[in-house]
């Protein structure tokens, strides 16, 4: 019986790192390897193909996913998989390795329940999947709207105006925070936490009052509409306020060394877990990497991170 791999969902970077483990491994394992092309749709229509060592060959590196990706509305009926599982069975493969985030997450444990053994690797840049501690590609996010910042802030110091930056992450204000100590952001606004425009307005005109020229907010694109909050900053303010919606940059670029490390990582567990027959969710933890019931991975509900919040809020005055 053979193994597969596939990337669902938003892509991340590091997805390719980890195809890059899953196949090498399973290839050192002695097993038959197959990529899946696009995602549950492109399982769906059964595009399946054969990978050897060279098709990994210099992906390290890159962003995106070479394997490509969707999100699949026909994945979610009965029908689409169903049809999934008889393309698996077409190709022998039993054992499938899913990267993606927790909607994808949810895609390997419906497969897992008509008895294809799955692994998930966690891939999103939005730092959400309660079960492990990061996922992969949120570094590299963060150190691209990090890299942003750090040119926003030039132009708006040179005339002394606001920014509002808004980042992504759907629900999950991860990215604003780290990227917001990181970057030295004045404020962010993340869905977790309640936001008082009034204590920004104030944070704003005391460092305008003592000389500062630059104000560089960062809102979760889960918390509210960066121009909205640039309306209201500047009504309290009188400060000039732009607005710089980062968007997809923030998805894409060569992964940092953390997320590579933690992809390869990864896939040689997740590769494992299926050889000893085990379907199993991947995450790390105090920087150890270990493995549990996909299940119990989905039912772990997301935590913000409080106390770095605060260490924001103490360092931002
Ligand atoms: O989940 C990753 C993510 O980039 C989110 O931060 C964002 O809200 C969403 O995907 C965008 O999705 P799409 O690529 O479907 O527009």
């Amino acid at each position: 019986m053979n193994i597969a791999v596939m990337t669902s969902g938003g892509d991340a970077p590091g997805m390719n790192a980890a195809i890059r483990a899953v196949v090498r491994t399973s290839i050192y394992k002695g097993m038959e390897v197959y990529g899946i092309y696009g995602g549950f749709e492109g399982l769906i229509d059964g595009k399946i193909e054969k990978l050897n060592l060279s098709s990994v060959a210099d992906i390290i590196q890159k962003g995106g996913t070479i394997l490509g990706t969707s999100r699949s509305k026909r994945f979610q009926t009965e029908e689409g998989q169903e049809s999934a599982v008889s393309k698996l069975k077409i190709y022998n493969i039993d054992k499938l390795v899913v990267l993606g985030g927790d909607g994808s997450a949810k895609g390997a444990l419906a497969l897992e329940k008509k008895g294809i053994k799955t692994a998930v690797i966690p891939c999103t840049i939005d730092n959400d999947m309660g079960y492990t501690e990061s996922t992969i590609g949120f570094y590299t996010a963060v150190e691209t709207v990090t890299d942003a910042i750090s040119k926003i802030r030039d132009t708006t110091e040179a005339h002394g105006r606001a920014n509002v930056v808004e980042v992504m992450g759907r629900s999950c204000g991860d990215i604003a925070l780290y990227a917001g100590i990181s970057g030295g952001a004045e404020s962010i606004i993340v869905p977790e936490m309640e936001t008082n425009m009034d204590e920004i307005a104030k944070k704003m005109l005391e460092g305008k009052n003592r000389g500062k020229r630059h104000h560089i907010i960062l809102v979760a694109e889960g918390a509210g509409e960066a121009h909205e909050v640039a309306r209201e900053l500047q009504k309290l303010t009188g400060i000039e306020t732009r607005v710089t919606i980062l968007g997809y940059i923030q998805r894409g670029g060569s992964p940092g060394p953390a997320d590579r490390i933690m992809a390869t990582s990864m896939g040689v567990v997740a590769v494992e877990s299926l050889l000893e027959n085990k379907s199993a969710a991947i995450g790390i933890r105090g920087g150890r990497i270990f493995s549990e019931p996909i299940g119990t991975a989905l039912r772990t509900k997301n935590k913000f991170n409080r106390k770095l919040y605060e260490t924001m809020k103490m360092v931002s005055i």
